[in-house]
């Protein structure tokens, strides 16, 4: 190939790429695969690279960056940059349209919807169909040449259709997508550098780069909303205009949308307000344009802000306020959850308080101090979060928080596992976890105990009626202080007990659920309940014989594990065994504790116990025990200067045992179970 076949061949290519980045960016609408698109990049890059002297600023392979500007150049917008008059409420629509309409006398006229995205507002400058130079908007009259870093947005066309005027400029918002700007901070935040607020100051950042090539790695993107001026006619109406300028080569947004009077305005406003929160990008409100341009004109300009336009605003999603301090929330399975208090603030329509901080990491991450003027962010129905500080407003006085080092709500040491976010409580009798766990533990999915509600939860905790999810078996035996709890008439505790007694027979795996084993959902619990087809099957589960199971990873297993070595948690689920909730699947082998059907009877002193501790191990075993002797009692254990228990076990002629028999028993039945 010579000299000049290889220049026909680049132009070639440059076409052809050109025209499929307008069919890819604008169109959306790709006639070639990625993979053909990449195979002819390639060969024009390929020539490129040995024909140097070819190489313009308009070839697409020129879409890295450059070197690093020291600043940059100052341009003179040749027709200022209005900016909007805001409405942030119907009334203010109404008297903004109200206001035109006396204008121009009528009020039927059509409109132009748009939604507004919140990026920068740039100018393209073109000149014999190339792009030329690319400016910010500055003060509206001078703004900063950014050419070389908006030369690296792919939806910006380097080479326009050759039905373009001669000279003319474009006018559009840059912005990062959301995905785009998560991706930018978590990269960020990788390397300890600062995070942007939002993906408006993120694209902001990025268009205003001295190093055009950082700005090449930013996933920016652009709508253009209009024409700044033209050599040459230009359609009549803001609806052809967009109609033009994407038939040029300019990617123009999809919800741009023909409004023929007011009240489709309103409509439109509604609809992109609904969609909100599915749009790739953020948006803050919907701009409505007088359609024709000659009326446009008439109306003109006031201040900056052109009569013919407004942007009407939907509820912010951010806002500013004070931290006042940071607290924490002990999470069911011990977590330590900081959440900020604030001084109240409305966010989108919503006066908030708290806020989520996810984790001490993300904290630090952000910067966030105690006393920081923060953004804080509530998108639809998501809890209100804290996005970060604003440093400018930083007066030194601000605290850097500390994550303690004991359990704010039961005062143990608390732990943070290496690789792990989460400091936790590893307290399982934390009465922080214990709410928590009961509410889980009482709710629809697990045990699904009706009219067991977490004021409920909060009272029996406190008036120490229930000390873990186990006895809320037994709560039937207590009656008279659940009717001396606020709220709790006889009508109510019936109810209560009723549904506390149906609970009993849930299905094993919503047993296994409702005990709130770390990782075991309910799907977990599910496969669980499925091989083990008992609690006590479960129980005795190995690492290896867990990990045999083939949906059950290292992470599970060894949560279960810990979780039944814990004498806390076996002696919930002897509770809930004695109580008679329902802790196999049928056909699972039958619950014979060592002790069932014993009656046990405690006579005298006993030297290696205390009275409440044997009558305790007879129970965890599976008997029961008496405070008289009975024709019932199986059993009498007698210590030193026994009562007259004795005589009666003696005329009624019930076994006897000693302390030392006695000891000997627990031992071998003990032994006998854990085989
Ligand atoms: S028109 C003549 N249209 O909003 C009015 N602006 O506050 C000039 N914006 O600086 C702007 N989407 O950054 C217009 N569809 C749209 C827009 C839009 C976003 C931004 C633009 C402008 C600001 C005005």
């Amino acid at each position: 190939m010579d000299e000049q076949q290889a220049r026909k061949r680049i132009d070639e290519l440059r076409e052809k790429i050109h025209y499929h980045n307008y069919r890819y960016y604008v169109l959306d609408s790709p006639e070639i695969s990625d993979f053909e698109y990449d195979q002819l990049l390639a060969e024009l890059r390929t020539l490129e690279s040995k024909y140097p002297q070819f190489i313009t600023l308009d070839s697409p392979t020129q879409r890295v960056g450059a070197a690093p500007l020291e600043a940059f150049g100052a341009v003179e917008h040749r027709v200022p940059m209005l900016s909007l008059a805001n409405a942030f409420a119907e009334e203010e629509l109404l008297a903004w349209h109200k206001r035109i309409s006396g204008l121009v006398g009528r009020n039927d006229f059509e409109l132009v919807g748009e939604p507004k995205i919140d990026g920068l507002a740039v100018a393209l400058t073109y000149e014999k169909r190339r792009f030329q130079k690319g400016a910010t908007r500055g003060d509206g009259f001078r703004g900063e040449d950014v050419s070389q870093n908006l030369r690296t947005i792919r939806s910006i066309p380097l080479v326009v259709s050759h039905e373009a005027p001669e000279s003319f400029e474009v006018r559009g918002e840059v912005y990062l997508s959301r995905v785009g700007f998560k991706k930018l901070n978590e990269e960020r935040g990788e390397v300890g550098l600062p995070l942007f607020a939002n993906p408006r100051n993120a694209a902001a950042g990025s268009v205003r780069q001295l190093d055009s090539r950082i700005t090449a790695r930013r996933p920016l993107d652009i709508y253009i909303y209009g024409l700044g001026w033209a050599e040459g006619t230009v359609p009549p109406t803001q609806w052809e205009v967009l109609e033009y300028l994407q038939s040029l080569g300019f990617r123009t947004n999809p919800l741009n949308t023909l409004l023929s009077c007011l009240e489709k305005a309103e409509e439109y406003y509604d609809r992109v307000a609904e969609e909100r929160e599915k749009l790739p990008y953020e948006v803050d409100g919907v701009v409505l344009k007088v359609n024709s341009r000659e009326m446009q004109d008439r109306l003109g300009v006031v201040g900056r802000e052109p009569r013919w336009a407004v942007a009407y605003k939907f509820p912010a999603v951010q806002a500013h306020t004070r931290l006042l301090d940071i607290q924490i929330n002990v999470g069911r399975t011990g977590t330590l959850n900081p959440f900020a208090v604030l001084e109240p603030v409305t966010v989108g329509g919503v006066t908030v308080q708290r806020a989520a901080l996810h984790n001490e990491d993300d904290i630090k991450r952000k910067d966030i101090r105690i006393g920081d003027t923060v953004i804080v962010q509530r998108a639809g129905d998501v809890i209100p979060e804290v996005v970060g500080p604003v440093s400018s407003l930083r007066t030194g006085k601000e605290k850097v928080y500390r994550m303690p080092d004991v359990c704010p709500s039961c005062g143990k040491r608390v732990i943070k596992l290496e690789g792990e976010a989460m400091t936790r409580c590893t307290n399982v009798a934390c009465p922080a976890q214990v709410f928590e766990l009961v509410k889980h533990f009482v709710s629809r999915g697990a045990m699904d105990i009706d009219g067991f509600g977490e004021k409920l939860a909060a009272l029996l905790l406190e008036a120490g009626v229930i000390e873990d999810v186990g006895d809320i078996y037994y709560l039937k035996d207590r009656r008279e202080q659940l009717l001396s709890l606020e709220r709790m008439a006889e009508k109510s505790v019936s109810k209560l007990l009723l549904s506390i007694e149906k609970s009993k027979d849930r299905p094993l795996s919503r047993v296994i659920f409702a005990l709130g084993i770390r990782h075991v959902g309910s799907e977990t619990a599910d496969i669980l309940a499925q091989h083990y087809r008992s609690i006590d099957d479960l129980a005795q589960a190995s690492n290896e014989d867990l990990m045999s199971i083939p949906t059950i990873g290292p992470r599970i297993a060894d949560s279960i594990v810990a979780f039944f070595d814990l004498d806390a948690n076996r002696t919930v689920i002897e509770k809930m065994h004695r109580a008679g909730v329902k802790l196999a699947l049928k056909g699972g082998r039958p619950q014979v504790l060592p002790l069932s059907g014993e009656e046990i009877v405690i006579t005298g002193r006993l030297e290696s116990f205390s009275r409440s501790m044997a009558e305790a191990k007879i129970k965890e075993l599976g008997g029961s025990t008496g405070s008289s002797v009975t024709k019932k009692t199986t059993i009498v254990v007698v210590g030193a200067d026994p009562g007259s228990k004795l005589e009666r076990a003696r005329e009624l002629g019930i076994k006897q045992l000693n302390e030392r028999d006695f000891v000997d028993m627990l031992d071998s039945v003990e032994r006998g179970a854990g085989q």
